[in-house]
């Protein structure tokens, strides 16, 4: 199987983007990798080595794979080079839609015409981030889940004027990445998200209006539902601060239905975001 896109370039060398570009390459694609500042740069490049360790570490890869996969991912901070000969763009920068629409301005200056813009957005809708470009055709969601490199699903969003032909491409690609894509339109949430928001915003109000223990709620998800983790397990690992940032905007665009339990707004304020603050619904 070939792909069309032989050279993408990831805007963004986070968690998500550095995860993507492990994806892509292991796919065999070239990745040029972009981020604001070199110590970003460095720790999104660090970050796939430590994976790919990791792999090395359990044999499931060994050095002359890991070798070549490397040499497939080429880091940048300017976009002006790493944009050329580029096929697609996939942006997975600050979840802010002033930042993401500015930088798919300067994409617009940079990139051919033929070139896809993809975003991976957890919220903000295609259709406006679309705005910001002369393609709004060749603009698409591609809704990786954390972490890219074990997760099999992406969201495929459909924005106002995306043509049949980008989604096509985009959903060929998924595959070729051996990932399976869902197709969404343009929502608060898309369909993960927005389910994900009301589980998890339920649990909140279980726990804070004494119904049930943490504990219990968890155990009951996992053994009632069959899900791996139990809803605050969950919502440690994702960070209690980008599931606030969830539920607000899905609060803001789709009703007061949806407004946060107060619980959440509470750890959030006093710095219990989960794993990665050492503690959040567990201590870590
Ligand atoms: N973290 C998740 O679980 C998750 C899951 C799915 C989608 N997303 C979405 O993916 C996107 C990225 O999220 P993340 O968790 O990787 O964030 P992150 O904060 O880990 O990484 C963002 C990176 O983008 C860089 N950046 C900011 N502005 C930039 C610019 N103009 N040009 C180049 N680089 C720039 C930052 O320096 C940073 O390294 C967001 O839109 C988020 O909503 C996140």
């Amino acid at each position: 199987m070939n792909s069309e896109f032989k050279k993408i370039a990831v805007i963004g060398s986070g968690t998500m983007g550095s995860g993507i570009a492990l994806v892509l390459a292991r796919a065999g694609i070239d990745v040029n990798i972009v981020d604001v500042e070199q110590k970003f740069l460095d720790l999104g490049v660090q970050s796939i080595e430590n994976f790919l360790n990791s792999r090395i570490r359990k044999g499931k890869m060994n050095d002359q794979e890991v070798n070549i996969l490397k040499k497939k991912i080429h880091p940048f901070l300017k976009l002006e080079d790493a944009t050329r000969d580029i096929q697609l763009v996939i942006e997975a920068i600050t979840e802010d839609e002033k930042s993401k629409k500015q930088l798919f301005e300067e994409l617009e200056i940079h990139c051919d015409d033929q070139v896809i813009f993809a975003t991976n957005t957890s919220a903000i809708k295609i259709s406006e981030l679309a705005t910001a470009t002369k393609r709004p055709d060749k603009f698409v969601g591609m809704h990786f889940f954390n972490p890219p490199a074990l997760m099999n699903l992406v969201e495929v969003i459909r924005g106002d004027k995306t043509s049949d032909i980008t989604i096509e491409s985009i959903i060929s690609l998924c595959k070729f990445l051996e990932k399976t894509p869902v197709l969404s339109k343009e929502a608060p949430g898309f369909i993960v998200n927005r389910l994900l928001w009301v589980f998890l915003n339920e649990s909140y109000k279980l726990l804070e209006n004494g119904i049930a223990e943490r504990d219990h709620i968890d155990k009951a998800i996992k053994l009632g539902l069959n899900h791996p983790m139990g809803p605050f397990e969950l919502s440690d690992y994702i960070g209690l601060d980008v599931v606030l940032e969830i539920g607000e905007y899905i609060k803001n665009q789709l009703g007061e239905q949806y407004e946060p339990a107060s619980l959440l707004r509470k750890m959030v304020n006093d710095g219990k975001l989960g794993k990665k603050s050492g503690s959040g619904f567990y201590n870590y």
